[in-house]
């Protein structure tokens, strides 16, 4: 049964936007904290801030997540939440920084009320969820489950050539808790649902039951360059062509599986990149999901035979390397329905669904009992400046949130 407590949807709204302006993309809503980078140790210290301010005690990880804890009454492993502050570079307001401030408006509730939960509550974020700038994504999660060496964690070279490990220094965020972090009691992420389904249905409150498996592969194809004009076309060994090939193969890929089948060609680099220089190489990636591990294995098979057939023909060489993989991952079931039964208690419609997109809620999965509580994206955009989650929306799934923690701390 749920309490008569809310939360004050005007503070969190002045939280997101005021963490937004950092890193904020001139003309839009949105915001560019790529992990590691001065706008994210800005995020960052604003954060902590307003941590420190509401009281939790925080603890800063050598990977750099941070969990701000507040006492209960009694001893024990936190109910926590939690999400994510870095972003892309095209990023929206409410991707993952909705969790940790919706989290941070939670205590401040209780603070107000002058409630103490039974058991203590966390609010957290984790370090590079996006992956935008290393890979793999949800890397600060990861680690904080034990699911990659910390030394390995901080070797990971991004885009641009420099280390996790020199970032996260440089940015003084290479903090002195160890890894693996303490299992939480129950973990929780509010999160926008990045997709259409609840628009569509006009369903206030996604009640996650899964997230679908996820399968990066950076692609380097090397050819022979050439002038374009006096390259007759049977003499070509274009590493351009592989990549568009395979750009379209993808595309096709999805369509004949169908399903929750869905396959991206985000990133191509062509090299020198000039108009009439047939390419020397080509570098992109793939990104391939679906919610049946067999399925995801399939598609992956289907694109590195149709890579090597293509690579072949065209006289190229290749070489792939996996940036991200991960299997599907359930939810608790007793956790899912409690999310389900508590929205509609509070009047809210809702619905189960999966989701697309990869969460720190999914590594948390690893060690304690965990769901997801998805509110309305406007127009299903996300990884967009254009990013839009309704007040009211983010209202409702605040209170789902405080309401679902506040159960399970209580009892
Ligand atoms: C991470 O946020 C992803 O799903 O790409
Ligand atoms: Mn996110
Ligand atoms: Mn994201």
């Amino acid at each position: 049964m749920s309490s008569n407590l809310r939360i004050d949807i005007d503070r969190l709204q002045a939280r997101l936007a005021e963490l937004a302006d950092i890193g904020g993309i001139a003309g839009t809503e949105g915001c560019a904290r790529l992990a590691f980078t001065d706008e994210d140790r800005m995020g960052r210290d604003l954060v902590i801030t307003w941590m420190r301010d509401l009281g939790l005690e925080v603890t800063i990880d050598v990977l750099g997540n941070a969990v701000g804890i507040m006492a209960g009454q009694v001893d024990g492993p936190p109910v926590m939440c939690g999400s994510h502050i870095d972003t892309v570079r095209t990023g929206g307001r409410y991707d993952g920084n909705l969790g940790v401030l919706a989290g941070l408006e939670i205590i401040e509730t209780l603070r107000a009320a002058g409630v103490t939960p039974k058991r203590a509550l966390a609010v957290a974020f984790f370090s590079n969820e996006e992956g935008a700038r290393f890979s793999p994504d949800m890397l600060g999660s990861l680690a904080y489950v034990g699911g990659i060496p910390v030394e390995e964690a901080l070797a990971i070279v991004g885009i641009d050539g420099t280390t996790v490990g020199d970032e996260l220094a440089r940015i003084g965020y290479d903090g002195s808790a160890p890894l693996p972090g303490l299992v939480p009691h129950t973990f929780f992420e509010l999160h926008v649902e990045q997709g259409p389904v609840l628009e569509n249905e006009a369903v206030t409150i996604g009640a996650v039951n899964s997230v679908q498996g996820i399968s990066w592969t950076d692609v380097s194809v090397v050819g022979q360059s050439n002038h374009a004009g006096t390259t007759p076309m049977t003499m070509r060994k274009d590493p351009g062509f592989v990549a568009a090939a395979c750009a379209t193969f993808v595309r096709h890929l999805c369509e004949e599986l169908g399903g929750t089948q869905v396959g991206t060609v985000g990133r191509v680099e062509f090299s020198p990149n000039l108009v009439n220089v047939v390419p020397a190489s080509a570098n992109f990636t793939v990104d391939l999901r679906n919610t049946d591990e067999a399925l995801l294995q399939h598609a992956e098979r289907r694109f590195h035979d149709f890579l090597n057939k293509t690579a072949a023909a065209e006289e190229c060489t290749y070489e792939t390397r996996t940036l991200a993989r991960f299997e599907p991952v359930e939810f608790d079931r007793e956790l899912v329905s409690l999310v389900a039964r508590t929205a509609s208690d509070l009047g809210y419609s809702v619905r189960t669904l999966p989701s697309g997109a990869g969460h720190d809620a999914q590594m948390l999965a690893r060690v304690c009992p965990t769901a997801m509580i998805f509110t309305p994206s406007h127009d299903g955009l996300s990884h967009n400046p254009a990013e839009y989650t309704a007040p009211e929306d983010l209202e409702a799934g605040a209170n789902v949130l405080l309401q679902a923690m506040l159960q399970v701390a209580q009892a």
